[in-house]
């Protein structure tokens, strides 16, 4: 059996985990041969391959980013894309492939499956945790770890200023990463996308805060939007999905603030060092067990099916109920964090 391995989309701390457990125990177990497409589904494109065997994955679990490379090229997009990804495929003798991504890279991968019988498996992957039939995607810890810590940090700087800090983290669509570390941090505000947020209620917060003399801490989601429909689009710019980048909702937010309770604002914008380094022991348990039971799925030619976790269990199910629709959080789960706000 020859099984070839691609990471798709934006990386994600743990995609080097997922690469080593399944080629060690692909090989080991099994005696299965590997090849890494490079560069998510531009690989299979242009048909781009590197060597992946034990030595390829030795050392590679603490490292962040994925050896294998990425990109957010879609074969859907390209001219005749699926017909030469299939070329690909059977050029290089792939009997499997394990396709490691989040929403864009897994629709790929569930149209090959079940509309062209290419033998595909899945592994969830995002730091956004935004993935439907999975509890958890491997990613989502580390990035709340970092922005938990940053908002410890800034919490310092703030009172010694007595400012209000806005602290802006990633999530479009799903607000679990603002969510979770604002509990963490201890944050004052917390502004998801599900839920549009009202600027003169947020400002009542920050200055109820300062009446019991502390600096407050407003977490916001990038893809958070206000409900009076002030301009914080540029629609001018385009994300690589061909959708509206929302930019700049912090930098929006503090200013918002500043001229509305005459208190100083700051914004922190911690963009791309959510994904960036290596992953938390937690999404180093769960990319692992990933990739062991990816490769127990290709055994077993569970094509079509994606590994999840349910509670404490590694379970498949169809790799389209996870790309069908986005996790987004519940209205009781943001309920109840608001109790801390103000
Ligand atoms: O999907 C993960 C994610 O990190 C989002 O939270 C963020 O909006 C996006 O990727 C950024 O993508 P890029 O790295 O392509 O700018």
């Amino acid at each position: 059996m020859r099984v070839a391995v691609l990471t798709g989309g934006g990386d994600c701390p743990g995609l080097n985990a997922v690469i080593r457990a399944a080629v060690r125990k692909g090989v080991q177990e099994y005696g299965y041969d590997f090849v890494g497409f490079r560069d998510g589904w531009r690989g299979p494109l242009e048909n781009d391959t590197v060597p992946l065997d034990i030595p390829a994955v030795r050392g590679i679990l603490p490292r962040g980013g994925t050896v294998l490379g990425s990109s957010r090229t879609n074969p859907l997009r390209a001219e005749n894309g699926i017909r030469r990804v299939r070329e690909n495929l059977a050029e290089q003798e792939v009997d499997a492939l394990v396709v490691i991504g989040g929403e864009d890279t897994l629709g790929v991968a569930a149209r090959l499956a079940d509309e062209h019988g290419v033998h595909v498996v899945g592994v969830p992957k995002t730091i956004d945790n935004d993935l439907s039939a999975t509890d958890y995607t491997f990613g989502f810890d580390t990035a709340v770890g970092i922005a938990t810590e940053a908002i410890d940090r800034l919490h310092t700087t703030a009172e010694s200023h007595m400012r209000v800090l806005v602290v802006e983290v990633m999530g479009r669509h799903a607000g679990w990463i603002a969510l979770h570390s604002g509990l963490a941090g201890g944050a004052n505000v917390i502004l998801i996308p599900e839920r549009r947020f009202d600027v003169d209620q947020v400002c009542s917060w920050v200055s109820s805060r300062f009446r019991s003399s502390y600096a407050p801490i407003v977490v916001v989601a990038e893809g958070a939007m206000p409900r009076d429909g002030e301009v914080v689009l540029k629609d001018d710019s385009l994300d690589s999905f061909g959708h509206v980048r929302l930019s700049g909702v912090g930098e929006w937010l503090a200013k918002q603030i500043e001229r509305r309770t005459g208190k100083e604002a700051r914004t922190t914008v911690l963009g791309h060092v959510q994904r960036g380094g290596t992953p938390s022991a937690f999404d180093r348990w769960l990319a692992t067990r990933f990739g062991l039971h990816a490769i127990d799925a290709v055994r077993d030619g569970a094509w079509g099916e994606m590994v999840a976790l349910r509670a404490t269990d590694i379970v498949r199910v169809p790799i389209a109920e996870a790309t069908s629709r986005l996790k987004t959080v519940n209205p009781s789960l943001y309920r109840e964090a608001s109790v801390f706000f103000g």
